[in-house]
């Protein structure tokens, strides 16, 4: 039921808040300051964690893997499944194998389990669906609590993986000593509190609705961002082109002079994702060399950041304030929201776009 909703895609994107904040609690410890997990998991003698996905998913283990490295100083090796299972990579004792999964029946992702069995210290999985095949298979798996997703396009699912790969990021943090227990439990709190920045988020959706028609007029869109923007940049870009058909591309910033800014010109807008955060001075001299060659700019940023750069870009997103390390959650919201409005002024079928199925249980 899609309820007041034009497709379940909207329904889906507007659900987020309601479901990361049941995830949230679902996690927490009865006190708040720290993560319950439904099993054990003990990550102080772990050498190396290795995460293994396809699509958006993949996308959701890329982000992690800057939290699993900061917070917790573990080293992570992420991985496409379909690569991963036939590459056979050596994995050695001390690893935690992580698979995520929204289906928890993808064909590729399970292949990749079953080649890990016997030879990684544990199993664990991301999953929407708990009695899926992936979640069977595992020694601990984690379900993610966004309910049932209906809409082809990866949604709710994708924040739901990303608030608890967080969360377990945070629990590795406070295992292995790599955070202080104040800073672990502020931002918990903080992640308690992100169903109402949310919110503000989705109130966007009139400026975000109006970038789109923009884009909608275009065949190629570039997404940029840098840090914990890079992989949300190859989300939107992959958003995009599911259900929109237009042809996107996603790259680190600071690659955009090795190569793809031979393609700026005024016929192809870009898209930054950048919170003013530590790396910001670094994205907005990427967007100068946008705008110097012509380029229109989509600029996703803050209030801070807005103040800096909206009198160049094109359009401009204006996202709530955040702490650095939950940008990934937010900055999701717009990159759905853009790829859901531009769908709907091409008229295209967003729910089920073409050549696409929901789960794809063959190779
Ligand atoms: O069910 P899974 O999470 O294993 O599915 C993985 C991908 O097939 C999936 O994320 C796909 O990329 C979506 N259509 C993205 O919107």
């Amino acid at each position: 039921d899609k309820g007041l909703h034009k497709h379940f895609m909207a329904k889906e994107i507007a659900e987020q808040p309601q479901v990361i904040g049941e995830a949230v609690r679902h996690y927490l410890s009865e006190d708040g300051n720290s993560v319950d997990l439904p099993g054990d998991l003990d990550f102080t003698q772990v050498d190396r964690l290795t995460m293994v996905a396809c699509g958006t998913a993949f996308y959701a283990c890329l982000t992690a893997k800057y939290w699993f490295e900061q917070l917790a100083q573990l080293p992570v090796e992420v991985d496409i499944a379909s690569e991963f299972r036939y590459r056979e990579p050596p994995i050695t004792k001390g690893t935690v194998a992580l698979f995520v999964s929204q289906s928890g029946e993808t064909a590729d992702t399970l292949a990749a389990l079953r080649y890990c069995e016997g030879k990684a210290d544990s199993i664990v999985s991301v999953v929407n669906v708990s009695e899926s095949s992936i979640a069977r298979a595992s020694d601990l798996s984690l379900p993610i609590l966004a309910g049932v997703e209906v809409g082809v396009a990866s949604t709710k699912a994708f924040t739901c993986q990303l608030t608890v790969l967080l969360m377990l990021a945070l629990k590795a943090a406070e295992q292995r000593g790599t955070l202080s227990p104040e800073r672990i439990s502020d931002l918990l709190s903080r992640l308690r509190a992100t169903p109402s920045i949310l919110n503000a988020a989705l109130e966007q959706d009139g400026a975000v609705a109006k970038a789109a028609q923009q884009l909608s007029e275009s065949s190629d869109v570039l997404f940029l961002g840098r840090g914990l923007m890079y992989p949300l940049a190859l989300e939107g870009a992959l958003k995009l082109k599911e259900i929109s058909y237009i042809h996107a591309e996603a790259y680190a910033s600071g690659e955009l002079k090795h190569g793809p800014i031979a393609l700026i010109d005024k016929t192809m807008p870009v898209v930054v994702m950048a919170p003013y955060d530590a790396l910001f001075d670094k994205t907005r001299s990427n967007m100068q060399e946008v705008l110097a060659r012509g380029g229109k700019v989509v600029m996703i940023t803050d209030e801070h950041g807005a103040h800096d750069t909206a009198s160049d870009a094109w359009c401009t997103i204006v996202m709530p304030e955040i702490d650095p390390v939950l940008t990934p959650i937010l900055y999701a919201i717009p990159a759905q929201l853009l790829a859901y409005h531009t769908a709907v002024a091409k008229g295209t079928d967003v729910d089920q776009p073409r050549n696409l199925a929901k789960s794809v249980t063959v190779e």
